[in-house]
């Protein structure tokens, strides 16, 4: 197969919740029909391994929330599923923010009795940023739930999507008989038994064919349901959910496996493969296909020390372009070369070093701190794909070690978990301070858990002197230099010696960028390398 048609086959995507929606749980019910585990419990007996390994997890834990993402490869129906997994937590959403940036399309998980939630929305509005089309399942149908066009409706006031319903429901709850395929005329039935592969009777959509598996009620209910359905709401319109206009619905019940299949086969059918994607090659803009013979791809995240025995370090690399081969040497555009001899390719249960991968695909890149996020690796050295974002953070911390004796490991511990992208180092110039900024309080917590399980020191956080960080960037550097001189106290570098502003407070900034017009203080950075 050439290397355009392996990209084809790919469908790399992303869950999107409020947490307690059932992410999880979908995620592990997706993967049982998708053949790619085979019993239920096993990503949370992954989960458990991990967290002996190491104790942050615990947090994720006690809160319920997942704090680490990852990406789960299966094979079905002759394709080839990426799932990459998103925090749900608010504080992590900028990491969620760079997932999506290495995913084609996503899946919104809605609880069918809250309907839309404030992550939710928060979420979707990063897919509309970036044009990410979104399918929806209505999950917990097995619970009592709202009315599914009052729940379709609030879909189209609060995200300003058509909904396209591919199924409508049979009541909920207890009376939940199962649902309608709208397209093909058959009922799935709905099984109460404790059937782990999730499989559904279909029958045929007749008369009184139904009678035996709902009351007359129900039936009713949806006969009336359906038919206002098909008048009243769009018919599915793959165009139109590929430019981010429209959503197609599906119902079902992640923890009882109902509608599995209907939500893969709607994956395999409506979701986009890779896509040709804009970057500056050899200094002129272009649009790299998947099918194009040099291979590229960019790093969206960094994780460190997954084994924590080891200090290893994974960049996870989505690639675009090209047939990858083990054993490649790809380069970053500023010129730096990563021999790739043991790429990573992760499975449902494990990870397992590949051969081969493909645009869409997803591979982990050990390396010793070589690689960012954002940085766009390819053979030819010449892709540069946009960068991806670096926001300022809302909430420095002066972190402080117990014994003092360990400020230099603390500081490389620091160093190494700001690499991942999710939390930032700044240096002062006068003193020897660690200021760690991060998007959410929980971060730090995480931190602290981090810092102890995996290098063994005890770290607190406090309140630093100063509360903003800008990034400075200026026409002529000399101006930068001046400014820093004069302001020693506030300023000082990150992570990547990039110059940055260490204000007490917004008015701090806005009277710097009053009296310095030439100097531009940002509250992103777009890491060019
Ligand atoms: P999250 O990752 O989005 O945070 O959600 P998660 O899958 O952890 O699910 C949150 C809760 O909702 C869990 O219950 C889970 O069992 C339940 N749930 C998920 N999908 C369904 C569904 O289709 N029907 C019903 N009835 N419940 C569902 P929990 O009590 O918080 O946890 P647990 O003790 O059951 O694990």
């Amino acid at each position: 197969m050439s290397a355009a048609e392996e990209a084809s086959r790919r469908r790399t995507f992303a869950i999107i919740s409020h947490p307690d929606a059932g992410k999880t749980t979908l995620t592990e019910s997706l993967l049982l029909s998708g053949g790619a585990i085979r019993l239920a419990g096993q990503v949370a007996a992954r989960g458990e391994r991990r967290r002996t390994q190491s104790d942050w997890m615990k947090i994720e834990r006690d809160r319920g929330i997942s704090v680490a993402s990852s990406v789960m490869t299966f094979e079905h129906a002759g394709l080839v599923f990426n799932l990459l997994d998103t925090p749900g937590h608010e504080d992590f959403s900028e990491d969620t923010y760079r997932t999506l940036t290495a995913a084609d399309s996503a899946i919104m998980v809605l609880d069918a009795a809250k309907g839309i939630e404030p992550q939710t929305l928060k979420l979707f509005e990063v897919c509309r940023m970036r044009d990410i089309p979104i399918l929806t399942f209505i999950n917990k149908m097995d619970r009592e739930a709202q009315d599914p066009f009052e729940l379709l409706d609030e879909i189209a006031d609060k995200l300003q999507l058509d909904t396209a319903p591919l199924y409508w429901p049979a009541a909920s709850g207890q009376r939940f008989a199962g649902m309608l395929d709208l397209r093909a005329d058959e009922f799935i039935v709905f099984g109460r038994g404790d059937d782990e592969a999730g499989s559904s009777e279909r029958i045929a959509w007749t008369g009184n064919s139904v009678a035996g598996v709902m009351d007359e009620m129900v039936h009713e209910e949806l006969s009336e349901g359906a038919e206002m359905a098909r008048e009243i709401l769009p018919n599915m319109d793959v165009a139109a959910y590929r430019e981010g206009h429209m959503t197609p619905v599906i119902f079902g019940s992640a923890l009882r496996h109902f509608g599995m299949a209907e939500l893969l086969g709607a994956l395999e059918e409506f979701a986009p493969g890779p896509r040709a994607q804009t970057a500056q090659v050899a200094g002129a803009e272009k649009a790299v296909e998947p099918g194009d013979k040099d291979v590229s791809g960019f790093v969206f995240k960094i994780q460190a020390n997954m084994d924590p025995n080891h200090r290893d370090r994974v960049a996870f690399l989505r690639l675009s372009s090209g047939e990858f081969r083990r054993g490649m040497k790809l380069k970053t555009a500023a010129g730096k070369l990563l021999n790739v001899h043991n790429p990573l390719m992760f499975l449902a249960q494990d990870r397992e070093i590949t051969e081969t991968a493909y645009a869409g695909d997803v591979i982990g890149v050990p390396n010793h701190g070589a690689l960012r996020v954002g940085d766009s690796l390819s053979a030819s050295g010449k892709v540069q794909f946009a960068g991806i974002p670096n926001f300022a953070p809302e909430y420095l911390r002066r972190a402080r070690i117990k014994d003092p004796m360990k400020a230099k490991h603390l500081r490389k511990a620091l160093e190494s978990l700001a690499e991942e992208g999710v939390t930032q180092l700044f240096r002062p110039q006068i003193g020897s301070d660690m200021i760690v900024g991060a998007v959410g309080q929980l971060q730090f917590e995480v931190m602290v858990e981090r810092v102890a399980a995996e290098y063994g020191l005890e770290v607190e956080f406090e309140t630093a002197p100063f509360n903003v960080a800008r990034w400075m960037s200026a026409d002529d550097p000399k101006l930068i230099e001046a400014f820093m001189e004069k302001n020693k106290a506030a300023t000082g570098t990150d992570l990547d010696e990039a110059p940055v502003f260490l204000a007490k407070n917004a008015w701090d900034v806005g009277y710097a960028e009053e009296k310095n017009p030439d100097i531009r203080f940002s509250a992103t950075k777009e890491r060019s390398v």
